[in-house]
């Protein structure tokens, strides 16, 4: 069965940027961050300060670490160019500093006995995957990698998939890499011929939901890290929540900063996922009651 890391240390460094360098469509960020390195586990995430100090950017960003060097401090994330914050981010120069809160959130829990694991990485989602990978192989698990992205450009570490994982298949929705299509239509023949035991995805929602389905009937775990809209990232404002299904089967919508961003695929409420949004399950603890049922059977 998979352990967590039971570790939750959380600190905040002033991170000196190192290197910001180009990744097809994303940027490599190499920052000197310090404890952090050393308490961070692959599925990690660190949020970062944007904007500079008189910045009215107030929220923090948040981004999955792709890989740590614990004897020299170093972090790195990749970093995809959306709106004004990751705009600053990826215009930094080295020499710069950021704010830097971490490790957060719960690591991908790893099996402890071998198992044949299949990762699933959609776009810059694919970045803590690799690190995975290592930490996987390290416990005798055969690991294969599958990689999707819209077009080449847009696909993340094809090269560090070949150094770290056994096998690499590549997906593109145009055809520009690998094979035309969606990770999900190569998915079941790789968790078959690798006779999974565990799947391990970041990336969209959709994707994720799919891998979870494919994976559940595959007979395999699906781990997936999923990437809510987060303002604090550390269990404050409830930005984040999603429902999930509990050991008592049932819903409650809960942080996806704190208890996530990994999940196991099989308990996330996907009918309850959409739009980039989610809405409360009418069946979760807690549920607003819908008008008209509160008096329902009374006069
Ligand atoms: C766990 C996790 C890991 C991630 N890893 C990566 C990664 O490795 N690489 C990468 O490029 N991106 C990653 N992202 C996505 C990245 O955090 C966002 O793209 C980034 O925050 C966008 O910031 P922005 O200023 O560029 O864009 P904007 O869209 O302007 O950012 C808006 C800010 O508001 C927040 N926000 C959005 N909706 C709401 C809401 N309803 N209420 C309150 N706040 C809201 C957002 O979280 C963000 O902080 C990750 C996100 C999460 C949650
Ligand atoms: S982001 Fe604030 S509780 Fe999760």
């Amino acid at each position: 069965m998979p352990s967590g890391s039971p570790e939750r240390e959380v600190v905040s460094v002033r991170a000196q940027l190192l290197a910001n360098e180009p990744a097809g469509a994303y940027r490599r960020l190499v920052l000197q961050a310090g404890e952090i390195a050393r308490l961070a586990r692959p599925g990690h995430f660190v949020a970062a300060g944007v904007g500079g100090a008189t910045s009215g950017l107030l929220l923090r960003r948040s981004f999955s670490i792709h890989r740590v060097d614990v004897e020299a401090g170093l972090v790195e994330i990749v970093v995809a160019a959306h709106g004004p914050g990751t705009v600053w981010l990826t215009e930094l120069a080295p020499g710069a500093h950021v704010d830097l809160v971490g490790p957060l959130g719960r690591p991908f829990p790893l099996p402890t006995e071998p198992v044949g694991c299949v990762l699933v990485g959609g776009g810059y989602g694919s970045a803590p995957l690799f690190w995975l990978a290592q930490a996987l192989r390290e416990r005798g698990c055969r690991v294969e990698i599958v990689l999707g992205a819209a077009d080449s450009p847009r696909l993340f570490g094809v090269e560090l998939a070949a150094d770290s994982c056994e096998a690499v298949t590549v997906t593109t929705d145009d055809g520009s890499a690998g094979v035309r299509g969606w990770v999900s239509d190569v998915l079941p023949s790789v968790i078959e011929r690798v006779g999974a035991g565990v799947v391990y995805a970041c990336g969209p929602m959709p994707m994720l939901r799919s891998v979870s389905e494919l994976s559940e009937r595959a007979g395999a775990v699906a781990q997936v890290a999923v990437e809510e809209a987060m303002a604090c990232g550390v269990g404050v404002c409830m930005t984040c929540v999603l429902p999930v299904v509990g050991r008592d089967e049932r819903t409650r919508m809960v942080r996806s900063c704190v208890e996530g961003p990994v999940f196991r695929g099989d308990r996330v409420r996907w009918d309850a996922v959409v739009d980039g949004g989610c809405r409360v399950p009418d069946d979760a603890v807690g549920a607003p009651v819908p008008a008209g049922a509160a008096g329902a059977g009374g006069h």
